[in-house]
């Protein structure tokens, strides 16, 4: 197995790996608590390492695993015992405005010692998360994240359902959070803050015992800042979903997950241990979690033929087009972009405000707006990722389908999509959802530094 040391080089400035005790809440009416809190964990093993400071929902990183079925009501009070404002936010969750937990937009920072209530329908299955969505490119890097599973009775059989939460720490020699890297402009310009140690569940390469011959479902997250990982499952898999949404059944080894991206697989297990490994950050794939297979000797469960699902296709025709050019960045072509109603140079947008990207020339706040759009409009979010970088873009509240360059559609429907520098595609959606909704880039660093904006639908 490669060492863990090797892969802190291969990806200079990049990731170790973990697994978390994971705690299911009981299926209940009454709300659940989540609390903000610091705490420290050990996130690289051996003596000679220190725990973290990370902060935590209820003490762990990941925070619990919220699982209820699909038309269920979720009832969670937040209680913010951090010394900074906080608010939660339900990655994917096509939720009512007011729970969206966008702090400054949709609701108040919740304070320190204050408390909100959660609470929404879930009206899609799926893989989800939920995640500070306050200084997310601190307070989610240090931890403050969870996952959010929706099950639905049509789901398949499996006799084991898995999250495994990929996230990379930027970590310090004694294998503590790296605190001066927080907020380098140098990073906010070019991939973001990328870590050096690789966890999954919060653990460096954990192991989790399943059934030999078992049948398995895999819900990956990543929940990185800022990097992208390439997972490879080398058995019988079939990747069945994409952001919580169900795609073609496709047989398939591998996927890569750009900052806030899911995909599910299911897995034929035989009678051997599955190591799956990221293999986008370094030349030898890295192993991430083993899947150690112990007695029984069987599946418990039929291994049905997985469902095709039925596509759903995008409306034929589009209301409101809304171009997004989006410019900056290191080695970008910004050089100058409004911001705060002022027409400014890149350097003081640097140095003063520390914004490095821009959307259509412009650099907006929360009070700013993209677009407005009347509710039950087709929208065409066309963009161009005009920059020498990816960008993991994000629309709050729907789900949207992705119309490359060529005209055609990518089966199912995302909530985030990872553009590739340079490339342009439309993500269509319909606005059937009223309210203030966040469009931004997941790499958290480029959000802060100005690739965000507001779209407006009443
Ligand atoms: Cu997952 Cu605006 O965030
Ligand atoms: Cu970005």
């Amino acid at each position: 197995m490669t060492s863990r040391r090797n892969f802190l080089k291969a990806c200079i400035a990049t990731p170790l790996l973990a697994a978390t005790p994971r705690l299911t809440l009981a299926n209940t009416r009454t709300p659940w608590t989540l609390t903000a809190s610091k705490t420290t964990q050990r996130l690289v093993p051996g003596d000679e390492y220190q725990e973290a400071s990370v902060w935590t929902f209820n003490q762990t990183v990941p925070g619990p695993e919220l699982r209820l079925k699909k038309g269920e009501i979720l009832s969670v009070d937040f209680l913010n015992q951090l010394d900074e404002g906080s608010s939660i936010h339900w990655h994917g969750i096509r939720n009512i405005n007011a729970m969206d937990g966008v702090s400054g937009l949709t609701q108040p920072e919740v304070k320190p010692d204050g408390q909100f209530r959660y609470q929404f329908p879930l009206n899609d299955s799926g893989t989800y998360w939920y995640h500070s969505h306050a200084k997310t490119w601190s307070q989610v890097a240090r931890g403050l994240y969870g996952a959010l599973i929706v099950e639905d009775e049509s789901d398949p059989a499996v006799d084991h359902d898995l999250v495994l939460m990929i996230d990379d720490w930027l970590l310090a020699n004694d294998g503590t959070i790296d605190e001066a890297s927080f907020g380098s402009l140098h990073d906010w310009a070019h991939g973001g803050r990328l870590g050096n140690w690789l966890t999954v569940n919060g653990e460096s390469l954990p192991t989790i015992e399943v059934a030999k011959k078992s049948r398995i479902r895999l819900r990956l997250i990543n929940v990185a800042n800022a990097r992208i990982f390439r997972l490879n499952i080398p058995a019988s898999a079939y990747l069945i979903a994409e952001d919580g949404y169900s795609v073609p059944v496709r047989k398939s080894q591998d996927v890569v997950l750009g900052p806030a991206q899911r995909a599910d697989f299911i897995v034929d297990l035989d009678d051997k241990d599955l190591t799956i490994a990221e293999t986008f950050n370094s030349e030898k794939p890295y192993p991430a979690v083993v899947l150690k297979v112990v007695e029984p000797n069987q599946s418990l469960v039929t291994k049905e033929v997985l469902k095709q699902p039925q596509p759903e296709a995008p409306p034929l025709s589009i209301d409101v087009s809304i171009p997004l050019h989006m410019q900056g960045g290191a080695m970008g072509n910004l050089s100058e972009a409004t911001y705060k109603d002022q027409l400014r140079p890149i350097r003081e947008l640097a140095q003063t405000y520390k914004k490095a990207w821009a959307f259509n020339g412009a650099i907006t706040e929360h009070h700013d707006r993209l677009a407005k759009i009347s509710i039950g409009q087709t929208v065409s979010i066309e963009v161009w990722n005009d920059t020498r970088w990816n960008h993991a873009m994000h629309l709050h509240g729907h789900h949207f389908w992705i119309q490359r360059e060529d005209g055609t559609v990518l089966d199912g429907k995302r909530d985030t999509y990872l553009f590739q520098r340079g490339e342009k595609a439309n993500l269509i959606f319909i606005a059937d959802n009223p309210g203030l909704w966040l469009f931004h880039c997941h790499m958290l660093e480029h959000h802060a530094a100005g690739m965000g904006a507001v779209i407006e639908i009443s």
